[in-house]
């Protein structure tokens, strides 16, 4: 089934003039690199709620597909993960799972309980693309700071061609660079980050909808006040929208 969003729903994004066009999920999707929907169908969970939009991807193995995110006091958090480094603080822009071969294509991220002081900002990955240049993207080789099934796979911050064309992959921690032009590359990233103003989508009422193309934007978490802790978001991956 496909849903159909007006433009009133499409929230914070560049101003542009749809007049009366109607577009699918991942059309906007496909134009826009990701898409808000405030308040969809907020009795249901995300398991029922997904196959609407695309296919679950089961990247957990047995586990269950759809993840709660809450916060985490530093402390609290197992070393080697985001909360274990940042704990309430700001999560850097990232792409997520950027240390695996084949980083989800897609998130959805689905409010339980949220709050507005809360943004989840993204940034488009494409508008790095063009300041930097995909020649030096394409060409920088990284690896995942801890091997990964035993070994070190290198990567590239940007796939030039195949089935992963496009794919950009950004994770300041996880990824370490294994060339000089990976070095470069990783400087010149994060310079453009911090030059960037990025959209701020927030989560705040049970069932606002965020799904993100993972291959192309970065998203990161703004601080979690310490009166904000029992904030509760669902994380399902997706490999393909309907
Ligand atoms: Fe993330």
């Amino acid at each position: 089934m496909s849903i159909l969003v007006s433009a009133s729903n499409l929230r914070d994004l560049p101003k542009q003039s749809f007049g009366r066009i109607w577009l699918s999920v991942r059309e906007v999707v496909d134009r826009d690199g990701c898409i808000f929907i405030e308040g969809y169908e907020p009795e249901r969970p995300s398991a029922e709620v997904a196959p609407t939009f695309g296919k679950i991807l089961s990247v957990w193995g047995d586990n269950d597909p759809v993840q709660e995110l809450v916060p985490i006091n530093q402390n609290d958090a197992a070393p080697n993960t985001y909360s274990g480094i940042f704990g309430r603080d700001r999560f850097p822009f990232h792409t997520d799972l950027a240390h695996w071969r084949d980083p989800p294509r897609y998130l959805m991220l689905r409010c339980v309980k949220g709050y507005s002081d809360i943004p989840t900002p993204v940034i488009d990955g494409r508008d790095l693309v063009k300041a930097i240049g995909p020649d030096l993207l394409n060409r920088a080789l990284v690896k995942p700071r801890r091997p990964c099934d035993g070994r070190f796979r290198i990567l590239r911050l940007r796939e030039p061609a195949g089935e992963r064309l496009g794919l950009i992959r950004w994770d300041e921690v996880y990824l370490k660079p294994v060339s000089n032009l990976g070095e470069l590359a990783i400087s010149r990233m994060k310079a453009e980050i911090a030059k960037r103003r990025a959209i701020d989508r927030t989560l705040a009422k049970p069932g606002d909808t965020m799904i993100i193309d993972n291959w192309r934007m970065l998203h990161a978490r703004a601080p979690v006040p310490a009166g904000l802790k029992d904030r509760i978001i669902e994380r399902t991956y997706l490999g393909e929208l309907n």
